[in-house]
């Protein structure tokens, strides 16, 4: 079986789950492939299993990832997939399962697993929530603790593909309430992009070394004289809040709160560096 994942990781802890999967998957005798959403045009016919992976954000995927999805073309064939969900707090994926699922329904996609993983706290307000979560147990999720559940959810995908090649596929439930709460969580996402969670930029601290543009998803950051400038498109995915190496770029609600680059050597290797615009 040969398994393409689909996926975004703002800070690299989707991308480290998912290391971790493909690793097991690799070890059970199955090829996977990791495509970063930002650099697919679109999905590869060679995959027999596809994964769709993303980190939560205000109870939603990524909008990069459902943008990826919606360009797709309809598969003219029912094609099995599976969707992997990050997020900061365990549970707090709440319905992105399902609004994922509805996305890959209109494209002939069949949602046959799903895998939630617990990844750092990335949004540096949020990240206080860690100290309250029970069972957190400190820094840099996913770790060792998760290559077990990744080797098991592995072993799932390969007989739930084999079900599926034999004519029986079973698909998930589908949970309409918990989508509710999602729509209502990803609403609020553009209104605090403008207003608390507006970026802030140190000038004494940049040094204008460009990785906030050329990291940035959506090329929504260009480089002027006095430092970066954000524009519209930005998703507020705060991967350049989070991997500036100086730490100049901030959020207006919460600059003094802490963030991580620990990620970014994984990141670099994974996204071949787009030329700046
Ligand atoms: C803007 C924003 C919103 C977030 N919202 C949630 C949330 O609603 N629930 C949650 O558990 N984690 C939330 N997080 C945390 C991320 O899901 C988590 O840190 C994840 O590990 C990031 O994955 P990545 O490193 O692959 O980008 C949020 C992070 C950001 C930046």
């Amino acid at each position: 079986m040969e398994v393409g994942v689909y996926y975004f990781s703002a800070t690299g802890n989707t991308l480290a789950g998912l290391l971790m999967l493909k690793q097991a998957l690799e070890e059970l005798g199955h090829a996977c492939e990791l495509v970063p959403v930002e650099k697919a045009c679109g999905l590869s016919g060679q995959h027999d299993l596809l994964g769709f992976a993303s980190p939560v954000f205000y109870g939603q995927p990524a909008k990069v990832l459902t943008d990826f999805i919606r360009r797709l073309p309809r598969q003219e064939k029912p094609r099995p997939a599976f969707i992997a969900l990050c997020s900061g707090v365990k549970g707090s994926a709440l319905g992105s399962r399902e609004i994922l699922m509805d996305l890959l329904a209109n494209k002939n996609i069949w949602v046959l697993a799903e895998l939630a993983f617990v990844g750092e706290e990335s949004h540096p307000l949020l990240r206080r929530l860690r100290y309250y979560t029970p069972g957190y147990g400190g820094d840099g999720r996913p770790d060792a603790r998760d290559k077990a559940v990744m080797r098991c959810f592995a072993e799932k995908l390969i007989g739930l593909y084999g079900a599926f090649s034999s004519g029986k596929p079973t698909t998930l439930p589908y949970r309409s309430a918990l989508k509710c709460l999602s729509l209502l969580g990803g609403s609020l996402m553009p209104l605090l992009n403008r207003s608390l969670f507006a970026k802030t930029v140190d000038v004494d601290k940049c040094t204008k070394c460009g990785l906030c543009a050329l990291l940035c998803p959506v090329d929504a950051i260009s480089l002027s004289e006095a430092g970066p400038v954000f524009h519209a498109s930005c998703t507020g995915c705060l991967r350049c809040v989070n991997l500036c190496p100086e730490g100049a770029i901030g959020l207006r609600a919460s600059e003094k709160l802490d963030r991580y680059n620990r990620r970014v050597p994984l990141l670099r290797e994974a996204i071949t560096l787009p030329t700046r615009r």
